[in-house]
């Protein structure tokens, strides 16, 4: 290969009309404000999608709606009942997808629980059902979906947090979730990078008008919190959805076992709220 770069590098860079077309991505909290737009940017970029959630309604409301981005109504797939702390819903799920679709390409496990809540308010249920959603969840999304990524030569992206790069009070049970699904990419990363599979996380820091946000002030206005972010402005689900479609795109295919943190640089303050 030359060291040089032609028009191609162009022509075939993340964001080029149909760059996941053929694809297939699965989306597990796809009905949630994050995941959702990172499943709405794959779509808009040629992929078809399966959206994972609890919530049969919402999810199959929020898949009909990604759909009208897409190239036909039934490009986007709501799978709706799935929860990810449960492994025969996970199969199920990864079943009804593979039927739909014919093959998964790219995993977006992104299912998460959280609330606010302190030491001497927090149960041992409680901490133990967010380490199931976040962590056990994304352990068994990516272990349902393992024989289809390595058939394909797929991607994983964790959908992770940067509340526990320092000590965020009220949020130990995510914290620890969080830092043990940084630890699982990382792993994963090194374990299946041989079969050709991608495993990388992103990090949302203070992304505006999400339920996470939501939860963690509140529902108080952030603007104290804004204003001490190095970049002055809260992240956009934007945000998020373009540097899911980098990692996901040929432009990263070199790229695996990183964390990919989106916060305006807020994460080398400590704590915002
Ligand atoms: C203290 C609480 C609590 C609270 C629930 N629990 N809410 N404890 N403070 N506010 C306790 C319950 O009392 C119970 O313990 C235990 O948690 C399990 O609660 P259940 O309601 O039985 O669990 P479940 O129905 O599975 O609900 C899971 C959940 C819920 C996480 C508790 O909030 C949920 O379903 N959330 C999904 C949506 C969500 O959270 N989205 C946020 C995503 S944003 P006991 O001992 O009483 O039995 C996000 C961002 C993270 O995650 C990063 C931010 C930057």
């Amino acid at each position: 290969m030359p060291n040089t770069l032609d028009k191609s590098y162009v022509q075939n860079g993340p964001w080029r009309d149909g760059v996941f077309q053929g694809k297939v991505v699965f989306v597990t909290g796809g009905a949630g404000t994050i995941c959702r737009v990172q499943a709405e940017a794959m779509v808009l970029l040629g992929a078809k999608a399966a959206i994972i959630g609890r919530n049969v309604e919402k999810t199959k409301k929020a898949a009909a709606e990604i759909a009208e981005l897409g190239d036909s109504a039934d490009c986007v797939l709501g799978i709706g009942g799935v929860d990810v702390r449960e492994v025969a819903d996970m199969k199920r799920a990864v079943e009804q997808t593979v039927a739909a679709f014919g093959r998964i390409d790219y995993v977006i496990a992104g299912a998460a629980g959280n609330f606010l809540a302190d030491m001497t308010n927090l149960s041992s249920r409680a901490f133990k059902t967010v380490l199931d959603i976040d962590l056990v969840g994304s352990y068994n999304t990516v272990k349902a979906t393992l024989s289809e990524l390595a058939k394909n030569k797929g991607a994983v992206l964790f959908v992770s947090a940067t509340l526990h790069y320092t000590g965020t009070p009220l949020q130990a049970h995510v914290s620890a979730a969080k830092a043990g699904v940084d630890a699982l990419s990382n792993v994963l990363a090194v374990e299946l990078g041989p079969l050709g599979i991608r495993c990388n996380c992103i990090a949302p820091g203070l992304i505006g008008g999400t339920e996470g946000v939501d939860r963690l002030s509140g529902g108080l206005p952030v603007t104290d919190a804004v204003k001490k972010i190095p970049l002055q402005r809260p992240g956009l689900t934007k945000d998020i959805a373009d540097g899911t479609v980098y990692l996901f795109s040929p432009a990263a295919s070199y790229t695996t076992g990183t964390i990919l943190v989106v916060d305006g640089g807020a994460w080398h303050l400590g704590n915002l709220m």
